[in-house]
């Protein structure tokens, strides 16, 4: 059985298995109306629990969405519609949901819950984000870069702002995929010091520049995300802003940056605090790509989870 945890704990074969799977299928859409089913129906006769502990836009829907189209039937549930809120534990919820659903996938707070539910399904478990990752993001932001510029090894990827969940799944997609993560932010806001160790394990050392100019100086790629996440007190709202505020990617800043950069934002942005309109909706941006590229990227993951 494979769980789809995490990019460091997924095989380099299998992540890349998964890009180029999630290519296909996109190409082989191409020009179909958004509701039609694929012509192959991997996931027919297949239930899939979709599961929100914080709220959702884009994972709901292209989740929900790619499994329809694979034939297959979706849950979506609230954890807090669910006894899980209610004091039931996480392994018995496994147990339970594992003998009516052939796939969860699940978004929560804690990465020890995700984990849990790993730990005792008997179907596998796909992490829809925790406060420590997010990969079904990057793979399709990796799929987004490629599909642009081709292969992403080697590129410069600059991340400006909070070194967060998103920035940790880029981490490991730097290990996994061999490219060159630079980290522009506040001291008060750098990533965990075990990212710094595993790209470091991998040979590609993460590189901390305070300055964001000298830090996107021939950037292949300019990211960034909300300066507020969903798990941070919005009482440290007003601090963070302080502290971000230079790192904001605008104009100016994407000028020193190669000239066919690519500008990508997982969304939900707040414009005009992390990047400026001029930039989400200027030429360097992807973002609706990216978001687009959730439900293709997601497809093959599910594909890969339940050997489809
Ligand atoms: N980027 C992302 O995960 O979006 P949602 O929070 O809307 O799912």
């Amino acid at each position: 059985m494979k769980h789809f945890l995490d990019i460091h704990t997924t095989d380099t074969d299998d992540l890349r298995a998964i890009i180029d799977s999630a290519q296909a299928m996109k190409t082989a859409r191409n020009g179909r109306p958004k509701g039609t089913k694929d012509d192959d129906q991997p996931l027919a006769g297949q239930m899939v629990a979709l599961i929100f502990e914080k709220p959702s836009t884009r994972t709901r829907i292209s989740f929900d969405v790619g499994v329809r189209q694979m034939g297959g039937e979706t849950m979506v549930l609230s954890g807090a519609d669910m006894q899980l809120g209610h004091g039931e534990t996480i392994a018995d919820t496994a147990r339970v949901l594992s003998r009516y659903v052939d796939l969860i996938m699940i978004r929560t707070f804690e990465e020890a819950t995700l984990l849990e539910m790993a730990e005792h399904a008997d179907v596998p478990v796909i992490n829809g984000l925790t406060n420590r990752t997010h990969p079904c993001q990057i793979m399709a932001d990796v799929m987004t870069f490629e599909e642009h510029r081709g292969p992403i090894a080697d590129k410069k990827v600059v991340w400006s702002g909070d070194g967060n969940n998103v920035f940790a799944s880029f981490a490991h997609a730097a290990g996994q995929f061999g490219f060159d993560l630079t980290f522009t932010g506040p001291e008060t806001l750098d990533p965990e010091k075990a990212w710094f160790d595993y790209c470091a394990g991998k040979g590609r050392p993460l590189t901390v520049e305070r300055d964001p100019v000298k830090a996107v100086t021939g950037a292949d790629l300019v990211v960034t995300d909300t300066w507020v996440s969903m798990h941070d007190p919005q009482s440290a709202r007003e601090r963070r802003h302080n502290q971000l505020r230079p790192y904001q990617v605008n104009e100016a800043l994407m000028k020193h940056a190669k000239d066919d950069a690519l500008f990508m934002h997982c969304l939900p942005a707040h414009r005009d605090d992390e990047a400026t309109s001029a930039v989400m909706d200027g030429s360097h941006s992807v973002i609706f790509d990216e978001a687009e590229n959730r439900l293709h990227a997601q497809k093959a993951i599910m594909r890969y989870c339940l050997g489809v």
